[in-house]
């Protein structure tokens, strides 16, 4: 040890890693920490519903294993296969928004698409607009670019709208980006048409790329959530999405971008086929699952969005009776971002700490996705049975009364 305690010869991480954070994974140390002491964990920390029982349609499993059967299993276009790429490009057609394939590129999950246009737009000490509260990918890729997330503000008495002019007046001459989350993780909000057009005018008047991370759209528990794209065509929007969440396959890593058609987005094209080269391709089998999930039977989709309402509203209307804490209702996916009173001094995380240690129930607190701590916001998935929520949402009552009370 030298005289500051650290390992000699220890060799020391680069430091961007010290601003990278991704507190949905990071906290789960903390629970498999009280499962060491013997207390089971009730995880409602990840929004996999296959982790809750929900599975794929069968016949995307049957195109993915097909695919390896009959020898899919080398390496693929970088830009992943014709057949994928059609097939997106249909979809979206279908809904409104005409997209050549070669716009089109199969990526490993939604993520990896966001990381791909992030790096081909941004340079270091550029700004990129996200909603606060945000899926944390975003800034933990913003934090490896050295890039500036600006945190636009999304109000809770609104339904976590964002407010096109509060976010105009946060641009400067660097910034590059504006990233929707529509529908969001972790609200639930759901922009209407109105807000949408607000918002794409702003970004059209500062020269503005828009990332629509549309992973959550076919999740409305309205049915289906328009493309941000089939409000302007033209508009300088890439589009997101996969099969983790629609098509229930969030391990499979099969997902896909769609540059829009304006030629003012051909070099951040070409910058983005350029860097998918240098990864070779996304898993190939599942690349094959795409077709199948776009062009077969989606009646799995409409199921899955009854239960998703069932579990909101169920989630709303326990977590809005607990006296001092308050909950808007979600229009879609499987989250809700409650809020708790805090005494002062307080913070969500100590709040969301003593939960697990209590109850055994993880959740992710609100400052993990970009909320000022003393907020007292954390997120909660709602993909278990009715039946356990209920006995979750029963504890997380009393606990709460005990907490507050202290
Ligand atoms: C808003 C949002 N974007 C992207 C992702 C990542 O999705 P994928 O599995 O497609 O990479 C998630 C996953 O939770 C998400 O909530």
């Amino acid at each position: 040890m030298d005289r500051m305690g650290n390992l000699v010869g220890m060799i020391p991480a680069a430091d961007r890693v010290s601003r990278f954070s991704y507190a949905i994974r990071n906290i789960v140390g903390e629970a498999r920490a009280v499962e060491a002491t013997g207390r089971a964990v009730r995880y409602m920390n990840i929004g996999d519903p296959v982790a809750f029982g929900f599975q794929p349609p069968p016949h995307l499993i049957e195109a993915a294993t097909r695919a390896m059967r009959d020898g899919h299993n080398g390496y693929l276009s970088s830009v992943g296969i014709l057949e994928g790429r059609e097939a997106v490009a249909e979809d979206y057609a279908a809904r409104g928004v005409t997209i050549s394939p070669d716009r089109v590129l199969l990526t490993t999950g939604t993520s990896e698409g966001i990381e791909l246009a992030l790096t081909a737009i941004v340079n270091p000490g550029d700004e990129v607009l996200v909603p606060c509260p945000t899926y944390p990918l975003y800034t933990a890729i913003l934090a490896k670019l050295g890039a500036v997330p600006l945190y636009y503000h999304t109000d809770p008495e609104r339904g976590w709208l964002p407010e096109p002019e509060h976010l105009a007046s946060l641009v400067t001459p660097r910034t590059r980006v504006l990233v929707l989350i529509d529908p969001n993780n972790p609200t639930g909000a759901v922009y209407p048409p109105d807000v949408r057009r607000a918002l794409l005018a702003v970004a059209a008047r500062y020269n503005l790329v828009v990332l629509a991370d549309e992973v959550y759209g076919d999740l409305g528990y309205q049915g289906s959530v328009p493309l941000l794209g089939t409000l302007d065509q033209d508009a300088l929007i890439i589009s997101f999405s996969s099969l983790s969440k629609a098509y229930l396959a969030p391990g499979w890593r099969a997902g896909w971008m769609v540059v829009g058609r304006s030629p003012r987005l051909d070099d951040v094209l070409a910058a983005i086929k350029k860097l998918a080269d240098g990864r070779l391709c996304s898993p190939g089998p599942m690349q094959y699952g795409i077709p199948a999930a776009l062009r077969g039977d989606r009646s799995h989709q409409a199921r899955f969005q009854q239960a998703l309402l069932e579990r909101a509203t169920l989630s709303h209307q326990r977590l809005s009776a607990i006296p001092g804490m308050r909950c808007v209702m979600p229009q879609a996916a499987f989250y809700a971002m409650p809020w708790v009173a805090l005494p002062p001094g307080r913070t969500d995380e100590h709040f969301v700490l003593s939960l697990l240690r209590e109850t055994g129930i993880l959740c992710v607190h609100g400052s993990g996705f970009g909320l000022p701590p003393e907020r007292g916001a954390f997120r909660i998935v709602f993909l278990a049975s009715p039946a356990e929520l209920a006995s979750v949402y029963d504890d997380i009552a009393a606990f709460t009364a005990r907490y507050l009370a202290a």
